[in-house]
């Protein structure tokens, strides 16, 4: 009776009080409340938005809905980053280590791929062996040992966000903010950290591609974070072309340990330092973000992040030889350029076509019980702006097999678009948001 009174009030506009919700979600974490039921709140939510103190009511009931990590006895700082998803975006692969190496603990908790997004558990998957299942017991020794564990949303934490996550998915109800920011805020305050870092991603690869949708998340995981007592310090990034060059599993753990060994590509770098500055400022182990900055170069060059990388790599399970000999992760049968078909400018490398691309050759998942293949992708060298020539490489398919060549190919053709002249492309970081307001990055 409490779910169907509470979807007609909010469908009707009405407000759900803090009881309420901590006994629906509970409820619902223990198969009490169809999933129907919830269907129809997500999509009366989605039209009719939560207030502030009904986004943090359903945030604290998704979080009390489970377990948390408890960290509390570490004397490092736990500082977490969570990035709302994108196409290329590994930096969670390199950010992990470099500042887990440089005295901040860091109890990472990631996704799989969704939609045209890729995720931070499969592409550790392609590491031979790589466990992301820990327990929180074996998660809480690791960090504890090592200061980072890379792990998946156990059923353990937050398990009503879990099942109300994958609902959402399937009822075209992802795209609320309150509904987003209760989700991620849920599982990360799960994690018990003492400070937050987001990348909030926008442009027309980012689930949410309006700089003002963008702001408005940012600000309402702030609040819900303040009212947590966990800082949140906001980026937001570019998301109209992919980040870095690699696109793919295998491909993005490739790309992520040149990253750690000093080679990585500029815009990669670029936001993983900035994102490092503030989880070091914020972990108190640097005193400002050029110190974070200097202190980070230092990890890279030294050699201290990649071995970092490769004793987490070691713990959780996988082949820790892949650091020094990258040929050991899963490698596509088949690969083939793609060439540019006219002199000009490129004008575009659309995110979302190349996510897709990913999809199609096997590297993404469409359902939860598909398998992945790890070795396909893309490796993307054109950059918006960039001045061609016809017949020059501007990327490079990898796949199972012919039919994936054709199929990568094709999806190339989508994504990347030569013309005369070409508008710039969204500034790599734009905009810096804390509890403070709204800054315009520098
Ligand atoms: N990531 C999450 O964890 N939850 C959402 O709702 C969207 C992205």
């Amino acid at each position: 009776m409490l779910a169907r009174a509470l979807i007609e009030r909010k469908r009707d506009g009405g407000r759900i009080t803090p009881a309420e919700w901590r006994s629906l979600m509970s409820r619902y974490a223990a198969d009490e409340v169809p999933d129907y039921q919830m269907a129809a709140l997500a999509m009366a939510i989605y039209f009719n938005g939560l207030d502030r103190a009904e986004t943090v009511a359903l945030t604290d009931a998704m979080l009390h809905s489970g377990a948390m990590l408890d960290l509390e006895h570490l004397t490092m700082a736990r500082v977490d980053k969570h990035s709302t998803g994108g196409v290329g975006d590994k930096v969670s692969l390199v950010l992990a280590p470099l500042v887990a190496s440089l005295g901040v603990a860091v109890p990472m908790m990631s996704g799989r791929g969704l939609g045209h997004t890729g995720g931070t558990l499969d592409k550790l998957e392609s590491i031979p062996g790589f466990r992301t299942d820990l327990t929180l017991a074996r998660a809480t020794e690791q960090i504890e040992r090592l200061g980072c564990a890379l792990i998946g949303q156990t059923r353990e934490i937050a398990p009503a966000d879990r099942r109300l996550y994958a609902l959402r998915d399937a009822t075209a109800t992802v795209e609320s903010i309150p509904l987003i920011a209760a989700s991620i805020m849920s599982k990360k305050l799960a994690e018990g950290l003492t400070a937050l870092v987001l990348d909030v991603k926008r442009g027309s690869g980012a689930f949410l591609p309006d700089l003002d949708r963008g702001l408005a998340l940012a600000r309402t995981m702030i609040e819900l974070g303040a009212d947590h007592g966990c800082p949140v310090v906001t980026l937001l990034t570019a998301m109209d072309r992919p980040l870095g060059r690699a696109c793919g599993n295998t491909l993005e753990v490739e790309e992520s340990i040149m990253a750690l060994r000093g080679d990585g590509p500029p815009d990669l770098m670029a936001v993983t330092y900035a994102l490092g500055a503030e989880m070091l400022v914020l972990g108190g182990v640097a005193a400002n973000r050029d110190d974070a900055r200097r202190r980070m170069e230092v990890a890279i060059s030294s050699g201290k992040a990649a071995a970092k990388f490769q004793q987490i790599i070691e713990a959780q399970g996988g082949d820790p030889r892949v650091l020094d000999d990258p040929s050991l992760l899963p490698q596509a049968a088949e690969c083939e350029l793609y060439l540019a078909v006219q002199d000009g400018v490129v004008a575009q490398v659309e995110p979302r076509a190349i996510g897709r691309g990913i999809t199609a050759l096997g590297g993404q998942r469409t359902k939860v019980e598909d398998g992945v293949d790890h070795s396909v992708g893309f490796v993307v060298t054109a950059r918006p702006g960039d001045v061609v020539r016809a017949g020059e490489p501007l990327a490079t398919v990898f796949a199972r097999d012919r039919d994936g060549i054709a199929l990568g190919l094709a999806a190339l053709r989508e994504s990347l678009r030569i013309a005369e002249e070409a508008d710039p492309p969204l500034p790599l970081i734009s905009h810096r948001v804390t509890e403070a307001g709204v800054e315009l990055w520098e």
